[in-house]
This record gives C-alpha cells, structure tokens and sequence, in this order.
C-alpha cells in the first residue's frame, strides 16, 4: 500500500465492542483491514447508487423448460451486448441453469438490463455483485 495516511476515529464504546466482534468473526487482522474493506464496500455501493461505471456480475438461475425463455434471455443479452463482456452458463440439473453474465458500463444500464433478465418468466432468483471501476477508468 502507498502513501499510507494514519487517523483517529472517535467511536461509541459499544458499537466499538460490535465492530470487534464482527472482525473476530470474519477474520480480520485487525481494525484497519476491517475499516478498508467497509470503505471499499461504501463506495462500490455508492457507485451502483449513483450510476457510476461499474464492472458487475449477473448471476440468474431459471427453470429452462419454460417457453421461451431462453430465446428471451438470449435476445436481452444480444440488446445490451456493449455492456455484456462474458457469459457462463452451468447446467445445474436436468431442468435449472445457472448464468453468470460479466458486465462493465453505467450503473444505470446495468441495473436496467439485470432488472429485465430478472423480470422474464421462469427466472428464479437473480442477483447483482458490482463493484466500482479504478480510478481513470
Ligand atoms: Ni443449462
């Protein structure tokens, strides 16, 4: 890490002995690592809030006996193809498929094409990992 900056935080007791337990639960070597990791979350969150670029992950589980549903899928994807940069499909069992779908472009356009592919019939559960590009990107 460069350029290291050191400050002092004033905190509750309480929510202190919260934020220790927390460490001790995850894992954290100490406080700062703890610290860094909420700030970083922060400002992914921030990012997908604000409709900032962001590179994000899809992932979507559905049923594809539905009718269809793939064709659907597939013609979404194909209408955000500049966001779209991968695509993974597992077959999980004999009826349900995983796709994870790798994106990078506005938060705003990203939201829109994840909230589409949830919205398609048969699409069982869906979620979104986004996190906000590097600085100069
Ligand atoms: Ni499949």
């Amino acid at each position: 890490m460069t350029d290291l900056v050191r400050f002092g935080i004033a905190m509750d007791r309480a929510l202190l002995e919260r934020f220790d337990g927390l460490i001790e639960r995850r894992g954290f070597a100490n406080r700062s690592e703890a610290l860094r990791d909420l700030v970083r979350r922060a400002i992914d969150q921030d990012a997908w809030d604000s409709g900032k670029l962001v590179c994000a992950t899809i992932t979507l589980m559905y049923d594809h006996h539905v009718r269809e549903l793939t064709e659907r899928l597939n013609e979404l994807q194909h209408d955000f193809g500049e966001a779209i940069v991968s695509t993974l499909h597992v077959h999980l069992d004999h009826n349900h498929c995983m796709e994870v779908i790798a994106c990078r472009g506005r938060a705003r356009q990203l939201r829109e094409v994840s909230e589409r592919l949830f919205g398609v019939k048969g699409v069982l559960s869906g979620g979104v990992v986004a996190s906000a590009l590097p600085k100069g990107q």
